[in-house]
């Protein structure tokens, strides 16, 4: 095993930004394990698969593959093949992301794919369940949150800067729902490991947030 970070967290606390520029700062390898659920979503999307109905989950995991390449040192997520990078991103994906990944099938066809990664080199890698299930071992672990006002507050900033209109109290609700499946799901649900060292970007700028996790891998 070799020096890996695990970031877990609640969606929209910052993982991402976050994680890249550790990423960048320390000479990581950033992966984005959301990213690869999102493509099993998409798919899902694409074929109107019922995402209610697990046996149609499991059927359509045997004709999909989830695989993750670099190009130019960005994270590229191959659906069957497919760089599908430009089409996970919508909300509509995530929420497909966070329901299919309550199942076992789902889990486990994701897993080694991860665990491998993080033998190869030396990662920061992004999630809800790496400092508990993927990455138990990790030489640092970060648990990233922010409250559900900062959170839906800064998905709002995005949106608008985007000309999206949108409603903040809509917003805040899906960030809860989101919450909720992702923290009650049986297998590997969102928690934040024992030994993982807690950190809320309430307050904190981003800046503040990378810093102190670079202060934190290089003391160890
Ligand atoms: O981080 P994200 O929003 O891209 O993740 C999308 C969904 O995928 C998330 O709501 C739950 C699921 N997910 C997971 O179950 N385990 C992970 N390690 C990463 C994501």
């Amino acid at each position: 095993m070799g020096k890996n970070i695990a970031v877990d967290g609640p969606a929209g606390a910052g993982k991402s930004t976050i994680a890249k520029k550790v990423a960048k700062n320390l000479g990581l390898i950033y992966v984005d394990t959301g990213a690869m659920y999102r493509a099993i979503g998409l798919y899902m999307l694409r074929n109107n698969i019922d995402v209610s109905d697990e046996e149609a989950v499991n059927q359509a995991c045997d004709q999909i593959s989830v695989s993750i390449q670099y190009v130019n040192g960005e994270q590229q997520v191959l659906l069957n093949g497919e760089n599908v990078n430009g089409f996970i991103r919508k909300e509509e994906v995530g929420n497909m992301a966070s329901k299919t990944s309550s199942y076992p099938k789902v889990r486990a066809m994701l897993l080694d794919a991860q665990k491998e990664l993080a033998q190869k080199q030396n990662v920061i890698m992004d999630g809800r369940d790496i400092g508990t299930c993927v990455l138990p071992d990790a030489e640092l672990k970060i648990y990233l949150t922010a409250s559900v006002q900062t959170r839906a507050k800064r998905r709002f900033d995005e949106l608008v800067e985007k000309g999206v209109e949108c409603d903040i109290t809509e917003i805040e609700k899906d960030i809860e729902q989101r919450d909720y499946q992702d923290m009650n799901r049986t297998i590997a649900p969102l928690k934040q490991a024992q030994d993982a060292v807690l950190v809320d970007s309430s307050n904190l700028t981003i800046e503040q947030v990378c810093e102190t996790i670079i202060n934190l891998y290089e003391e160890r």
